[in-house]
């Protein structure tokens, strides 16, 4: 199980959920109240599953597409660990996302 912390775009903690590893993270946060409406259905062609992770999360992951890179250039407050959530599974003991804003 991974204990994922879920912060507000100001950085405040809004809830903490214990996911199993390999599940998608745009589930998980969907599941746990997180505003991220994944209007594509993990497609890759919306940017609404946009989320940034710790810098420790983003280097455990894989490197996103090409496709997501794309998309991810044309979404919101983008930052340097900006991802999309749909394109990430669960991993670790915890992990620590923030809604963008
Ligand atoms: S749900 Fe559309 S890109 Fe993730």
């Amino acid at each position: 199980m991974t204990r994922i912390a879920f912060l507000k775009p100001d950085g405040s903690l809004d809830c903490e959920v214990d996911a199993p590893e390999g599940a998608n993270l745009l589930d998980v946060a969907q599941a746990a109240g997180q505003p991220l409406e994944g209007t594509c259905d993990k497609s890759i062609s919306c940017s609404t599953c946009h989320v940034i992770l710790s810098p420790e999360d983003f280097a455990a992951q894989p490197p996103a597409s090409e496709e997501e890179e794309d998309l991810l250039d044309l979404a919101y407050d983008v930052r340097r660990t900006s991802r999309l959530a749909c394109q990430l599974t669960v991993k670790g003991t915890t992990m620590s996302v923030r809604m963008p804003g």
